[in-house]
């Protein structure tokens, strides 16, 4: 194969790799195997800089921030949709446009959630993807290709091929099945591949799931920078980004679901017939489920919840059924989408101002609601930062009790004037945290004062202190109560020492009995100390020291993820113990020696120094050290980045003794080699455990060399 043949084979693979992850959400191979194709990749593309073209897997990132955005025209108007509240407003329509054509009345529909982000257009020729666009007026948006190519789900090349075999994929695993519905085929059983036409424009919506936005705001919260008021609101922020690598840092996805435009190539001269080729270009749907199927089968992510239906009946009691299983979708919806599936009867029915008489948005109730605000108080965070929170008469939202909601930070209370006492405007959406609207200005009886934030922390009277460039105002004491109950719930927690048997409850005893003053006083808790606690039987004691006991063997990696340094989270700590062997050449490092790890900005550089730099981080560091807590990393003084496990992948089979599978993978990844998941003729090392599997037989048959934990520990020292 010549270099040129293996890059693009490359470049396949990758797209189609992206593809299983980030549309089918059906991964094939691991991060790591992933990783390996990129960097293949990449250096080819540093040695041939004349192959790379823009939609090269290795250019969704990496373009420079623009300066504004310029317009586009969109080649067809960007539409709206008219609203129906409840079923009477549906069947309403739905009798409206039967009086204008009676070709409706035996129509065929298809239901589709209406997902709440942001409406995006994208243009592909000969099947790259040239542009994309917000919607803007309908008319004209702008252009923001360089923020959506970071979208990993977006295809920059279609169709997405494979020369993989197929596998069956759980993301496309059917929902509950509802009446007479129609469901799309699983993408990955399709027969043969769709091939675009010479242009085609489709749009989607860009989202935010669920579950990534409340890390995301989390991340954004720890580090003191403004959070976003819900998934929409980020999308929007997000894409209108001059600057692409924060786009590329948000957890970003999309939906299509609509045809802007399809031209097929010129047909060719009569001496030039098409060849019929098996995968010759596909026609242009004409229904609404033939054009999901359509962009399924080039590459598109479409939803699954996606019904086709005989009658609007059926149609209406699908959507309906979605109200109250709102939540078991894993992105916001505030309704569904009833579309006329037949796309040219839905064209002639025509527009009325911007709303196509096709479609309509069936309206979900709204999980708004105003109630009182009886209090605002401020929550100590680990890191210190001082978040208020508003204390609600409890109100109901959409079935569930609100008391507690968020005001996300004290600029937002001062920008929307928030005051205790006022009636404000509460939304409960999904199973985002409910968060304060705002106030109503028409109901305030001017008794309300203005809320002044804090000036000491509400916890240990110590006054607050705020930087530069950042939002949040934080406490930094170090021995301030609150942010001890949370710095010792962090350090427990899962991804950090993992301490099993030791959750917030007996935290707070510990600390409220004074046996533990910062997260060190854990290693030399006393058994007769815990016997005087409240429900601390023999048992129970015992079980918690062991398991105490046992995490001061957890890698360094884990420990630095435990100290809970502002920007350090498990990703950073895993890089920082790869480039230091023990927790006291961190500690003397500065910030530019911080730097020169890629990864790690000035603003991580710097909590690092501090953190190490104050009196007490440096008193908890040495106690760790005197019980034993001191694990070794890869790192080599004087040789960085250098582990003993550099450059080796290893395989693990059956059960082990000392390990579970996360340790056993943040072990070999802090002495700098990689774990996979199959074995190959490039597998350094099959790790035996007990009871293998396959993989014994295949190291053997590949002559992979099989070693012990034992021997996996010795080449670690
Ligand atoms: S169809 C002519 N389908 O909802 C068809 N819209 O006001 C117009 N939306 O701005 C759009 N999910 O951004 C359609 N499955 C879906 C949708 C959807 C979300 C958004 C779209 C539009 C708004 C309707």
């Amino acid at each position: 194969m010549t270099t040129h043949e293996r890059y693009e084979q490359l470049c396949k693979k990758v797209n189609f790799h992206n593809y299983r992850y980030h549309v089918l959400d059906a991964p094939l191979i691991s991060d790591a195997e992933y990783d390996k194709l990129m960097a293949e990749l990449k250096r080819i593309e540093a040695e041939h800089p004349e192959w790379v073209t823009p939609d090269s897997p290795s250019q969704r990132v990496g373009a420079s921030p623009a300066e504004k955005f310029e317009k586009v025209r969109h080649p067809a108007p960007i539409l709206s949709l008219a609203n129906a509240f409840g079923a009477g407003e549906a069947r309403a329509w739905f009798e409206r446009i039967s009086k204008i054509d009676d070709r409706v009345e035996k129509a065929k529909f298809v239901v589709e959630p209406k997902i709440d982000g942001l409406s995006v257009v994208l243009h592909y020729r000969a099947g790259v993807f040239v542009q994309g666009a917000t919607r803007g007026d309908g008319e004209i948006g702008e252009d923001i290709t360089a923020n959506l190519r970071t979208i990993r789900a977006i295809p920059l090349r279609i169709p997405v091929e494979s020369n993989e075999k197929p596998a069956t994929s759980d993301a496309l695993k059917d929902l509950p099945l509802f009446g007479s519905t129609r469901q799309l085929a699983a993408s990955n059983q399709r027969s043969s591949i769709a091939q675009p036409p010479a242009y085609l424009v489709v749009r989607g919506e860009a989202f935010l799931n669920v579950k990534d936005f409340e890390e995301l705001n989390k991340r954004l919260e720890e580090n003191g920078e403004k959070t976003y008021l819900n998934p929409r609101n980020t999308a929007a922020g997000s894409l209108r980004q001059l600057d692409p690598a924060i786009t590329a840092s948000r957890p970003l996805t999309l939906l299509v679901y609509q045809l802007i435009a399809w031209e097929d190539s010129p047909p060719q001269p009569p001496n030039h017939p098409t060849p019929q080729l098996p995968n010759h270009p596909t026609s242009r749907p004409t229904s609404q489920w033939e054009l999901l199927e359509t962009l399924q089968s080039l590459g598109f992510p479409i939803t699954n919840a996606a019904r086709r239906f005989d009658d609007i009946q059926s149609a209406i009691a699908y959507t309906e059924s979605w109200a109250s299983r709102r939540d078991e979708l894993p992105y916001e919806t505030d309704g569904m989408v009833i579309k006329i599936d037949d796309l040219r009867l839905a064209d002639e029915l025509g527009i009325v101002g911007k709303d196509p008489r096709g479609a309509i948005a069936f309206k979900f109730p709204a999980r708004e609601v105003t109630t009182r605000l009886q209090e605002i108080r401020v929550n100590v965070g680990r890191t210190g930062v001082l978040t208020p929170y508003a204390v609600l008469e409890p109100v109901e939202i959409g079935g569930v009790i609100v008391e507690r909601a968020t005001l996300h930070n004290f600029d937002y209370i001062a920008e929307k004037d928030i005051r205790p006492g006022d009636r404000v405007l509460v939304k409960r959406a999904g199973e985002v945290i409910p968060y304060v609207i705002g106030p109503v200005m028409d109901l305030r009886t001017g008794a309300e004062k203005p809320y002044t934030p804090p000036a000491a922390c509400p916890d240990c009277g110590q006054p607050v202190e705020h930087f530069e460039g950042e939002v949040a105002w934080y406490c930094l004491n170090a021995a301030c109560p609150a942010q001890l109950v949370r710095n010792v719930e962090h350090f427990v927690s899962k991804g950090a020492m993992d301490i099993t048997g030791l959750g917030i409850k007996i935290v707070e005893q510990l600390i409220a009995a004074d046996l533990v003053k910062d997260v060190a006083d854990l290693y030399t808790l006393k058994k007769e100390d815990l016997l005087k606690l409240e429900g601390f039987a023999d048992k129970k004691t015992d079980n918690l020291l062991k398991g105490i006991r046992a995490s001061a063997h957890q890698p360094l990696n884990r420990l630095i993820t435990a100290l809970g340094i502002r920007g350090v989270g498990e990703v950073v700590a895993a890089d920082l113990s790869r480039a230091f062997p023990a927790l006291d050449w961190l500690a003397k490092a500065s910030a530019d020696d911080l730097q020169r790890i890629e990864g790690i900005g000035p603003n991580i550089a710097q909590a690092i120094v501090d953190w190490f730099a104050r009196p007490r981080n440096q008193a908890v560091s040495g106690k760790l050290r005197a019980a034993g807590v001191w694990p070794i990393g890869a790192g080599e003084p004087g040789s960085r980045g250098e582990g003993a496990l550099a450059g080796m992948t290893i395989v693990v089979t059956g059960t082990l003794a000392g390990f579970s599978r996360d340790e056993v993978k943040a072990y070999i990844e802090s002495h700098a080699g990689k774990l996979t998941d199959s074995v190959s003729k490039n597998t350094s090392y099959l790790l035996l455990g007990e009871n293998p599997g396959s993989k014994l037989e295949k190291a053997k048959a590949l002559g992979v060399k099989v070693i012990g934990e034992e021997e996996l520990r010795k080449m670690c020292v």
